[in-house]
This record gives C-alpha cells, structure tokens and sequence, in this order.
C-alpha cells in the first residue's frame, strides 16, 4: 500500500556526495524517492543511485532528462535501466520516435517519464523561442498534447505542474503517473525564484498528483526534517 512518504520525491540538489548522504540521513522516514538530477549525477555519478537504493533501502528517481537523437536516447536508457531506478526522464517535446526509443531502452526495468515543460517556463518564454501564440496562450492544452503523445509512446507517466495534473488525469486516466516539481508550500508560497507555474502540496494531491517534487522549501529550510513532516502533514490532510 502507498504511505503517505510515497507522495514526497526529494530532490537532491546538492553538489556533493557528502551533502547528498547528510539529506538522506535525515529525510529517509519521510521522504518516499530521492531524486538524482543533473548536479548531483555529475559529481557522484552511479554510485549514489548505488547508495540511495542498496545501503539505505530506498527509491530512486534519476533525473537526467534526456534530450538527444532516438539511438542515443535508447542506448543511455538501456544503460540506466540496470540501475535500478525507479523513475527516469526523457524530454517530451522533440518526437515521439524519441520517447519511444526511451521506452524501448528502458527494457521494462524503470518507468519513463516524459518531461512535458519545465514549470520554470512561462508562455511568453515559448512565445519568444518560436512558438506560435495560439500554442502558447493556452499552456495546460500543449502540455496535454504532449502527454498523450508522452503515453502513446509507451511512457509511464509525464512530469507536469500541480496546476495540469486535473486535465492530464481526466482525459488520460488514474493510473498514467503525473510527477508535479514547482510546487510550494503556503509558507514558501510568497517567495519568488525560478518555478513560475506553482501549486501548493494540497491542491496538487487534491487535483490528483501521484508525487510531488519539493526541493528548495526542505532543503533550504532551517530544519529539513521539520519541513517535511509539515509538507506531510498537508499531503494528508488533502487526502
Ligand atoms: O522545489 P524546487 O524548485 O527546489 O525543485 C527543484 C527541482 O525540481 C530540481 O531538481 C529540478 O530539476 C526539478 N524540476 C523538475 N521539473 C520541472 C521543474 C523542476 O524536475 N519542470
């Protein structure tokens, strides 16, 4: 059965080995899947995931998002499915011929995630990189677009806002993963940074979010462990 620390993914972003195994630590009872990103896999590569998963017992979501032609794409997920991962993405805006060959890499032994757009992303961004407005007015509808395509191919589940995850549930069903980062809890809520399409804990679980991801709002926090148990706290209350 899911625990109520199976809907926090930890993301740690943090640029040593040292820190990560310090966050682990203290987090594990309350933090269902740490995820590895870009900073972290670069500095303690392989090995953490190793860590995470074999010494300390628990989940992994790898977040490289891999962005590259099909057979590199494929040929690097074949690589990551004998991490054994829990999670692992892919971008979802190229092709579907990419996020097949993902699927196909993964061999069944991690569930693929299509990032669908970064919630760091605002429709005047898409607008300026050559996006038509009548793409862009609408974020929550090219955010769809991609996650049937994202679901058509094969993926397991896409990474969305807090704020997509209603419309991605009603049209593709329960049971299609929906993974929501940017979101903030109502203490955080008023502090501006990079995450533009925020939701709080509470109305990404009520809309339906299978995991959040919360990085900043722990890791920066006073007291991590204090953090979390309070973004808990909110997660059962919305359940
Ligand atoms: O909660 P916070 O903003 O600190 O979370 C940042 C984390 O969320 C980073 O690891 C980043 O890679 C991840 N993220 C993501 N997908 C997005 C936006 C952020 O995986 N669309």
């Amino acid at each position: 059965m899911k625990k109520l620390k199976d809907y926090l993914i930890f993301p740690l972003d943090v640029p040593s080995e040292k820190e990560a195994r310090r966050y682990i630590e203290v987090l594990s009872d309350h933090v269902g899947i740490f995820k590895v990103g870009l900073e972290l896999f670069i500095k303690a590569g392989p090995e953490i995931v190793k860590y995470i998963t074999e010494a300390k017992g628990s989940k992994v979501f790898l977040d490289l998002k891999l962005h590259d032609i099909p057979e590199t794409v494929f040929r690097s997920m074949k690589i990551i499915s004998d991490l054994n991962v829990t999670y692992a993405t892919v971008h979802c805006g190229e092709s579907a011929d990419m996020l097949q060959a993902a699927v196909e890499g993964s061999n069944g032994k991690v569930g693929v995630l299509g990032v669908t757009i970064l919630t760091s992303v605002t429709a005047d961004d898409l607008t300026s990189s050559g996006f038509k407005e009548e793409f862009t007015a609408d974020m929550t509808e090219l955010v769809l677009k991609r996650a049937a395509i994202a679901k058509k191919s094969g993926c397991t589940g896409i990474v969305c806002s807090g704020l997509e995850v209603k419309n991605i549930k009603e049209s593709l069903g329960r049971d299609f993963i929906t993974i929501t980062p940017g979101i903030r809890p109502e203490w955080e809520i008023a502090v501006k940074d990079d995450q533009k399409r925020v939701a709080t804990p509470a109305s990404a679980i009520k809309d339906g979010s299978d995991h959040l991801v919360i990085g900043r709002p722990i890791r920066d926090a006073k007291d991590p462990k204090e953090a979390a148990c309070k973004i808990i706290e909110e997660i059962s209350k919305a359940l």
